[in-house]
């Protein structure tokens, strides 16, 4: 959603701030803008729609060295011109940008304009912007320092005056702020790939901690100006991981990221002889770990949809009952946590509302908490009691894809770190680990026919309603395929237990409806058979995605999608891809806006 850009330093500011932009567009914005301080005071300037609308209305050569930018996702107001950040205070000498929801924002404006401020934007963070206004007496940390004092709600903002043209202030509660640090220069920004073109050495803000940025000082403190410390630290992304390098889209490079994503993954954590994984996040909590009576995991959209294979995994291979659930439901509906409860939490992002919310209520009711996330110092990596990092890389494309397979992988190797611990002999450990260390060259191995897939888009895109079934493992990769199929198709899919298809669904199956179904070897493929019989009986057309070598299938299917064998708990990390490679293919001959797909933010960061 929103995204921030600030830079202090020697070069001119606004090319620096408009390529940093346009590398947060990917988070979902409707407006930008940018405020600039130098010697002719404060200049702002926005607009609503793309970054390209605000090229026309700022001076590309502007000489200026210190500026923020903003992308708005709008929540207070409508997205136009005027409610685009930065929002000024009266006096038009204090600029603010601000993502996040400030909660007390219509008694703190009653307030303002009983004193005689006249408001221009419909938005919260105005508020913000003539609070710090009526409070700055010359000292630009110290107005900004009291009018949070005054705030409730979530905040990642930064505000520059045009009486102190060297310095950027900034502040943070529940909303990611990252300070890159060059040489004689800060960029300031809510999401490291803004960062990455100038350096990898960042500093993390944490929440309740508020910074003073000028050229070559940083100086952090608490809200309450107490002094800390945060260390420098490396970013390990590529500037190479956050570009097209060549493809169309960013959603295809990160499924054909997949065999090199799964293998960093994996690296280093896995010994197939001793049959031992290695979590080093863990090592502190592994007794309590291994003591769990219970496992609820949480998370939103695609995340949820990985947890849900992780409870087939953790019951399987640890034995304990886990249980998953909807971060927004979890949040509001009273959990029963009991001594021996562990949440893990499972996000690409480590920025999703709904799961920071979850979370927090876990923490707060004693749960030992876990975080399975991909982005490094992300606020949910930072809540959580221990947890462990995907280490997939940036994922740019708004449908998850590298992620769920590597948030897959963590719950396969935290359920083998725990069954280990627990009752897995070795042998059936190195056994697991065997096959999770086949994954990455199995998936090389499907989307080497990757046109296969393109076959069965093309034979069915312009159709509006398709069913997705799969059983066992392969039930939530069913969930996955059509979340994945309408997110960025526009095509209305539903994925369901095969099973349950006829309590119901089956009513829908006309000759005209595509159903994709899982059916690889194992335990469950008889009954899957059946379930395609029934859909062909009823002239449904059948995308079958199947193991190698099986030829019966064949003869009933339409089209088969084969993926190699492996063993039935990691079924999910082959069959998940002809789906996303299916999704992938039909948003593009629909001539869908892939990676930004309508209405859709690559982080959900409000409720
Ligand atoms: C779908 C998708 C979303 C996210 C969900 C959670 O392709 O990307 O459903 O999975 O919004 O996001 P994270 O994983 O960042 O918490």
């Amino acid at each position: 959603m929103c995204g921030i850009i600030g830079y202090v330093g020697s070069r001119a500011a606004v090319p620096i701030l408009v390529e940093g932009l346009k590398r947060l567009e990917y988070r979902g914005y409707d407006s930008s803008g940018v405020a600039l301080v130098g010697s002719g005071g404060l200049s702002i300037a926005k607009a609503a729609g793309r970054i390209s609308a605000l090229e026309q209305v700022i001076d590309l050569d502007a000489p200026q060295s210190l500026g923020i930018g903003h992308t708005r996702w709008a929540t207070h107001g409508a997205p136009t011109d005027i409610n685009a950040h930065p929002h000024a205070d009266s006096s038009g000498r204090i600029a603010v940008i601000h993502n996040g929801i400030i909660e007390n924002d219509r008694a703190l404006r009653t307030y303002l304009e009983r004193k005689g401020v006249v408001f221009t934007s419909e938005t919260d963070t105005e508020v913000l912007a003539q609070l710090i206004g009526q409070l700055y007496d010359g000292d630009l940390e110290q107005a900004v320092r009291e009018a949070l004092r005054e705030i409730t709600g979530t905040y990642g903002m930064a505000v520059v005056c045009a009486d102190e043209p060297n310095v950027i202030v900034a502040a943070r509660q529940g909303s990611p702020l990252i300070v890159g640090v060059g040489k004689n220069e800060h960029i300031l920004a809510s999401d490291a790939a803004a960062i990455l073109a100038h350096t990898t050495q960042v500093v993390f803000l944490g929440d309740g901690q508020m910074a003073r940025i000028t050229p070559d000082d940083l100086k952090l403190t608490t809200l309450d100006a107490m002094p800390v410390a945060n260390d420098v630290e490396k970013i390990e992304w590529s500037l190479d991981e956050i570009e097209l390098a060549g493809y169309d889209h960013f959603m295809k490079k990160e499924i054909h990221e997949q065999p090199a994503s799964l293998e960093t993954c994996l690296r280093g954590r896995v010994d197939t002889r001793e049959g031992v994984v290695h979590l080093g996040g863990l090592v502190d909590c592994a007794r309590d770990l291994v003591r769990a009576k219970r496992i609820i995991l949480t998370g939103c959209g695609t995340a949820w949809h990985a947890a849900l294979v992780g409870e087939y995994l953790f019951e399987e291979l640890v034995r304990v009952p886990t249980e998953v659930e909807y971060a927004s439901e979890f949040r509001y509906r009273n959990p029963i946590i009991d001594d021996g409860t562990v949440v893990i939490a499972v996000s690409q992002s480590g920025e999703t509302a709904d799961t920071l919310a979850a979370l927090k209520e876990a923490n707060q009711r004693g749960a030992l908490t876990l975080g399975v996330v991909n982005v490094v110092g992300s606020t949910l990596a930072r809540a959580t009691d221990a947890g462990v990092y995907l280490h997939v890389g940036p994922e740019i494309g708004v449908a998850s894809t590298k992620a769920f397979t590597g948030q897959v992988t963590v719950l396969a190797l935290i359920a083998c770190y725990l069954g280990r611990r627990k009752h897995m002999s070795p042998a059936a450990a190195s056994q697991f680990i065997d096959a999770l260390e086949k994954i990455p060259e199995q998936v090389a191995a499907i989307l080497a026919q990757a046109d296969k897939a393109e076959v069965v888009a093309e034979a069915y895109c312009k159709k509006d309603n398709w069913l997705y079934l799969g059983r066992g493992n392969n039930y939530p990769v069913a969930l996955e395929g059509a979340l994945k199929l309408k997110e960025i198709s526009y095509i209305h899919a539903e994925g369901l237990p095969a099973a349950e298809m006829k309590h119901g669904p089956i009513a829908l199956i006309t000759e005209a409806m595509p159903v994709v179904v899982i059916a690889t070897a194992g335990s469950q493929y008889q009954k899957i058979m059946n379930n395609i019989s029934e859909v062909r009986t009823r002239g449904g057309r059948v995308i079958a995605i199947a193991t190698e070598g099986d030829r019966e299938i064949a003869k009933i299917a339409e089209h088969v999608l084969y993926v190699p064998d492996t063993i039935e708990p990691l079924q999910p990390l082959l069959t998940s891809i002809p789906l996303q490679l299916i999704a992938y293919h039909a948003a593009v001959l629909r001539g869908c806006n892939v990676d930004k797909p309508r209405n859709l933010a690559k982080s959900v960061t409000v409720e």
